[in-house]
């Protein structure tokens, strides 16, 4: 099928790319006229498993094309798929201006019937008003439909979620876009359930709440834990043999982060808060996970006693392993607040330095973890790459001022640091000194 994909960011590049790889003849378009020039010389502007890959072979067989002329890709597709930003405003509200000036073109160059397919996550009742931004502009007076197709990409995977989907949610309103989109994903055999356009809208935010209200309730248990003396890595894994809650998501830590579960959560407490529900539940999830980023810096702060003037060690920054994305990520509010507190902060991430660079000023960049560990008073553990899972602990304590690791994702054995000769702080579990 012919298919524009509008907006080349983390869900617009990787549905272009896999579309592509489905035998699709997919053109990709952004505003940003600078990544599509890098994606043009096979510069792909993220770090995503596989996807480099799908871009460079399907670019090479004429399936992938960039560009940033929205009217021409637009005009040449029979699918047309919205993925540009919906960036939280100050409110809290999405803010879908974008999406409308997509869906004024879309309308504006339309001739033939087309299928407009929302994937950017969006407020319910998204759908109708895209609909109707096409219907006032629609000069033409051409018959389309609109669909809600939620993307659930995990940053660090998205590739892989993206060609083997647990499922695949349709809302539509029509029986000719219903069999269009069967068609589409049909090569991916995956369960598609097909819906109305508001309930599609809302198994989105409903799921990426539900597995944020998860993490806030397991890192809730860990402060019960810590206050109890138990393990909540045992709670968890006592828990998740339970087929109703399963052991995903219940990895205790400093909390969620990223461009999806907060902005996400805030955006569906507004939506409740319009149609007259105080979604308290939601509320508490996202006050339970601010509260964990305080309660990780406190552990520093009483390990150390006095944070001026000393030097904390940071491995990892990107908001989860395995991505270089840095938004909304926990280490920004941990490094702003020990920073305010007076502490000098060495940090190493594999991934994300660049971009944490914009974000986080009057930090000594590292290029390896022990480079970092070299003269910190603490080092601590703020997103769980796997290199830094085996550490050489003797050369890091040689290293250090002060043997002391607080880890903020428990990717340790305390016992184990113990035998080291490591202070170790933990969440949820004992304190081994
Ligand atoms: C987007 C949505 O913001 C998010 O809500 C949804 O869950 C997934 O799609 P993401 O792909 O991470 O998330 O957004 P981002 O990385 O900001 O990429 C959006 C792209 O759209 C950017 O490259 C931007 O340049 C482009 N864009 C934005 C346009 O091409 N046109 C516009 O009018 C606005
Ligand atoms: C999430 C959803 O998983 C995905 O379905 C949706 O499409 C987009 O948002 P993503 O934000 O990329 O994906 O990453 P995810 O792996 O879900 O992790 C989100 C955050 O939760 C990260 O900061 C991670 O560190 C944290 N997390 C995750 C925990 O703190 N504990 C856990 O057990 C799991």
């Amino acid at each position: 099928m012919r298919i524009a994909v509008v907006g080349a960011g983390y869900v617009g590049l990787v549905t272009a790319a896999c579309f592509a790889e489905l035998e699709n003849d997919v053109v990709c378009v952004d505003i940003d006229k600078e990544k599509i020039k890098n994606l043009n010389s096979n510069i792909v502007p993220i770090y995503e498993p596989g996807l480099e890959e799908f871009v460079a072979r399907n670019k090479e067989r004429q399936k992938l094309k960039f560009t940033d002329d929205l009217r021409k890709a637009i005009a040449k597709s029979e699918i047309v798929f919205i993925c540009v930003g919906t960036p939280p405003k100050e409110n809290g509200e999405a803010d879908l201006s974008y999406v409308e000036g997509v869906a004024r073109a879309i309308a504006e160059v339309m001739s033939s019937y087309k299928v407009i397919v929302e994937k950017s996550t969006v407020p319910v009742e998204t759908g109708e008003k895209v609909a109707k931004a096409i219907k006032s502009y629609n000069s033409h007076n051409v018959d389309f439909d609109v669909v809600s197709n939620p993307e659930f990409l995990r940053e660090g995977s998205a590739v892989k979620d993206f060609m083997q989907p647990d499922r695949i949610v349709v809302g539509c309103e029509s029986e000719r876009a219903k069999q269009i989109m069967a068609e589409l994903y049909k090569p991916l055999k995956a369960p598609i359930i097909f819906t109305d356009i508001k309930s599609a809208e809302i198994i989105k935010h409903a799921s990426n709440s539900f597995l944020a209200t998860k993490i806030s309730f397991i890192n809730a248990i860990a402060n019960i834990c810590e206050l109890a003396g138990a393990d909540v890595g045992k709670v968890a894994e006592g828990m998740g043999y339970d087929k109703r809650i399963s052991r995903a998501f219940l990895n205790a830590g400093i909390g969620y982060g990223g461009f999806c579960f907060p902005k996400d959560a805030e955006a569906f407490i507004r939506i409740a808060e319009k149609f007259g529900y105080d979604f308290k539940l939601l509320k508490s999830v996202q006050e339970i996970n601010k509260a964990q980023r305080k309660h990780f810096v406190n552990k520093i702060e009483k390990a150390l006693w006095v944070v001026k003037g000393k030097t904390i060690a940071i491995l990892g920054l990107s908001f989860k392993p395995d991505t270089d994305d840095m938004r909304f990520a926990p280490s920004i509010d941990i490094i702003n607040q020990l920073q305010s507190e007076g502490a000098k902060i060495k940090a190493y991430d594999p991934a994300a330095m660049e971009k944490a660079k914009s974000v986080l000023r009057d930090i000594t960049y590292c290029n390896n973890p022990y480079e970092a560990a070299k003269d910190a008073d603490a080092l601590a553990i703020v997103t769980e790459w796997n290199e830094f899972k085996n550490l050489d602990f003797k050369k890091i304590k040689s290293l250090m001022k002060h043997p002391l690791i607080v880890d903020g994702r428990d990717i340790y054995n305390p016992e184990s640091l113990k035998k080291e000769g490591f202070a170790y702080i933990s969440i949820g579990r004992k304190d081994v000194f």
